[in-house]
């Protein structure tokens, strides 16, 4: 089935064509730079982008695999959950596309298709639906960190979320304190890889709890309040390396700890992970490692593929209208606060 994805829950606008399970073309632009002159997200100036890319970006997609509009059988686009005003511009947009070539609309949860990026692979990229295994999966972005237990196609029941900020969340504001540029991540994540982890001890919030939640504001507190009495170690560059490697070893720690500790406990062969965060280092390496030594598969989805990108939509899409999943009512609306039952 050739089908359309639509992705504009956050701050990035995408558009991907899909069919038998191949990603034919995947458009994407990010709008990481407009943001980061505010420090974060802005919600309003999102969804004015969203509206005035979506249609060049829709061209482009149509133009990488050489379709026309025609050709398109079915349109998947995020209904949520997500920034109110950028979801509906991309979810208004499908219908709409949907509904003037006389075709299936179907809405999809943002985090179901998380869930799934993990197992698109190769090049051209292609979902290996075929290789599916129950797994216990951690989708960790700048908005949310989920913990998830899948025991088959399209069945999910959600272990445990961060209580107050996510991981990405918490990577970003400790960079901010240490004078990063926003989005903080990426750049802790390299500065981190020179540095050394134990030069100074941030708490592990939540490592010895028995429940499979998260909370990253106490992380974050710990990092404000210390360098509150230690300015002086921004001013060395060494210093500030190792305070990166020391905070990202604490998220890590508890995000490795409790993703294995959970699928040793449901006996789930294999893990993966997903979300902007899957694409730090420390995190692949440890439970690359981790897994290995406890005979238990890893899939962490290609980078390309951690953050918001509207590939993963059309796939899963694809996949469950051809399971028999219905199409959304053209009544309905996108939905923001859409939890993943
Ligand atoms: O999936 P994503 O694009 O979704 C959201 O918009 O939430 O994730 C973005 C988040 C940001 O918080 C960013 O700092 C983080 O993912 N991130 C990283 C890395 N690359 C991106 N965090 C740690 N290490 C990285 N290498
Ligand atoms: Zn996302």
């Amino acid at each position: 089935m050739r089908v359309l994805g639509i992705e504009t829950s956050c701050d990035e606008t995408g558009a991907a064509l899909a069919e038998g399970g191949a990603v034919r073309a995947n458009a994407l632009l990010s709008q990481v730079k407009l943001h980061s002159e505010y420090g974060g997200v802005v919600p309003e100036l999102a969804s004015r982008e969203h509206l005035r890319n979506l249609l060049p970006l829709a061209r482009a997609a149509f133009a990488e695999a050489g379709w026309t509009p025609e050709a398109v059988e079915a349109v998947a686009a995020t209904r949520g959950p997500g920034l109110p005003g950028a979801l509906i511009v991309g979810w208004r947009f499908a219908q709409a596309f949907a509904f003037a070539r006389g075709i299936p609309c179907l809405g999809i949860h943002h985090h179901e298709a998380h869930l799934y990026s993990a197992w698109i692979e190769g090049s051209p990229p292609r979902a290996a639906w075929e290789a599916f295994e129950p797994n216990v999966s951690l989708i960790v972005s700048g908005g949310h960190t989920l913990l998830v237990d899948v025991p088959a196609l399209f069945r999910h029941k959600l272990l445990g979320r961060t209580l107050d900020d996510a991981a990405g969340e918490c990577f970003d504001k400790t960079a901010k304190l240490l004078g990063l540029p926003y989005p903080g991540g990426p750049a802790m994540d390299r500065l981190a890889e020179e540095g050394d982890p134990d030069a100074f001890d941030f708490p592990r919030p939540m490592l010895n709890d028995p429940g499979d939640d998260f909370s990253f504001s106490g992380l974050k507190t710990s990092v404000r309040y210390f360098l509150r009495d230690h300015r002086e170690l921004l001013e060395e560059e060494a210093c500030v390396r190792d305070l990166c490697a020391s905070i990202r070893q604490a998220i890590v720690d508890v995000l490795a700890a409790k993703t294995l500790r959970a699928a040793r406990r449901l006996r789930r062969g294999c893990v993966t992970i997903s979300g902007g965060v899957a694409c730090n280092r420390l995190l692949r390496r440890t439970l690359v490692e981790a897994c290995a030594r406890e005979g238990i598969r890893f899939r962490a989805a290609q980078p390309a593929f951690c953050t918001d990108n509207a590939a993963m939509i059309a796939l899963v899409g694809e996949k469950l209208l051809e399971s028999g999943r219905a199409p959304t009512p053209w009544a309905a609306d996108s939905e923001p606060g859409w939890t993943l039952s």
